[in-house]
């Protein structure tokens, strides 16, 4: 416990260090269109999310978008020659930013006020995290085996975390993996990650989740992009590599879109400077590889990936680079309605209702993503679960961190219901 401690305390005055001031006078918009309109939008607009539309406006997608103020008029003029309605949301991201930076500066001192060696009340960095989870291992050593996987492209140590009553020796067992932050800036997914693995360690390990479940849990896959999030750009999406032609201007790939399931056979993902650059080559980036190496290192025993985004209340399921459904679409189907349904009932009042689907439909073509690559290798439930937002998408105050980890906790726990019913 005292590393975490001394840490925080060494850490808490330094989580955000901004760099907002490159967003001073960026309006956010929402923006209606079809879902390819959209999916254009992604290949040269910063697009925040993508969801389906206002149920009065079915059948098309909602973007949320930063327009910086010398772009902003051609791009609303963009909007109104193709007829896609556009609402201002806000009137300047780096009011929003600096906001959400004082609250969590305000959240991590009474975190730290706590005393408790994490709390579900704020973020936490890179290695505040990775300290967390070797003190569980150390603490739970029947339960925890933390993995260093890899390096980074900068050198920062990936651990995941292999939760089993049975040391991984029970083959009989099923396994569920569950990935987070491979998106730098959807900061909410790693604690709901971290709260997965403090229920199954913590909480409730007699439950059969624990005992009769072999699980691996990567809690932070992009720990490059996400510091970098925390101490220059708040936006940033992708990793921080350099290895691929453009680099220079454009740094970093976009982990999910570099697994190799039709990586490389849509144009919007080759420019490096899209934040949905696919890479040079297919599991280019080390992150991706370390995901790739979790996800194989069990494979004809794992019945179940979610890989954690924010923000949309969404389950999607494969495919993704066609709208057609794998053999067992329908249980994908019913498996995602059950845990959207257990979401839904503990959400707040405020939320959206969790939309289920088929990728390609739901939202539009994607190419090279950790679910359909997973689905492809011979995982039958695959999903990326994007998680509840509610103020400005992946800006989550921290106030609602602990809602959103506890209703996640009660869907993952209906999916890991079903696995062992089924096993
Ligand atoms: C859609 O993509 C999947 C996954 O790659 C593939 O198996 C299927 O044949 C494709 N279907 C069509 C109609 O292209």
């Amino acid at each position: 416990m005292t590393r975490l401690v001394i840490c925080v305390l060494l850490c808490v005055a330094s989580f955000v260090h901004g760099g907002h001031e490159k967003y001073e006078g960026h309006q956010l918009y929402r923006v209606a269109g079809f879902n390819e309109q959209i999916r254009e939008l992604e290949a040269s607009l910063d697009v925040l999310s993508a969801t389906p539309a206002a149920r009065s406006d079915s059948g098309k997608l909602e973007a949320l978008v930063r327009l910086a103020p010398e772009e902003k008029e051609q791009w609303l003029h963009y909007f109104h020659r193709n007829n896609m309605v556009y609402t201002k949301i806000a009137d300047n991201l780096a009011e929003i930013l600096r906001k959400e930076e004082s609250e969590i500066q305000f959240s991590k001192e009474a975190a730290k006020r706590s005393g408790k060696s994490i709390s579900f009340d704020t973020y936490y960095r890179h290695d505040e995290i990775n300290a967390y989870l070797d003190e569980l291992a150390e603490e739970y050593p029947d339960l925890v085996t933390v993995i260093n996987a890899g390096l980074s492209f900068e050198g920062r140590q990936i651990k995941y975390v292999r939760i089993s009553s049975t040391r991984f020796e029970n083959l009989r067992k099923p396994v569920i993996v569950i990935d987070a932050m491979a998106h730098a800036r959807e900061w909410v997914t790693t604690p709901v990650a971290i709260y997965i693995i403090h229920q199954l360690v913590v909480e409730a390990s007699e439950s059969p989740l624990t005992q009769s479940i072999d699980w691996i849990i990567i809690p932070l896959v992009n720990p490059d992009g996400y510091e970098y999030s925390i101490d220059v750009d708040r936006l940033w999406r992708k990793t921080r590599s350099t290895a691929h032609d453009g680099a220079d201007e454009c740094p970093g790939v976009d982990i999910n879109r570099n697994f190799d399931h039709h990586w490389g056979t849509v144009s919007s993902s080759a420019n490096p400077c899209s934040i949905i650059f696919e890479g040079p080559s297919a599991f280019s980036e080390s992150e991706t590889r370390v995901v790739r190496s979790a996800v194989m290192s069990n494979l004809e025993r794992t019945s179940l990936y979610i890989s954690l985004h924010s923000y949309g209340n969404m389950f999607l399921y494969a495919w993704g680079n066609n709208a057609t459904l794998p053999p067992n679409g329908l249980i994908l189907h019913l498996v995602g309605i059950n845990m959207a349904n257990a979401i839904d009932e503990k959400a707040l009042d405020k939320a959206d209702r969790y939309i289920v689907g088929n990728a390609a439909n739901v939202l539009y073509f994607t190419t090279g993503t950790s679910r359909d690559w997973t689905r492809a290798v011979g995982i039958p439930l695959t999903y990326t679960l994007e998680l509840p937002g509610y103020e400005y998408d992946f800006i989550v105050p921290p106030k609602y961190i602990k809602q959103i980890v506890t209703e996640t906790w009660a869907g993952i726990a209906v999916g890991a219901q079903y696995v062992l019913s089924t096993w």
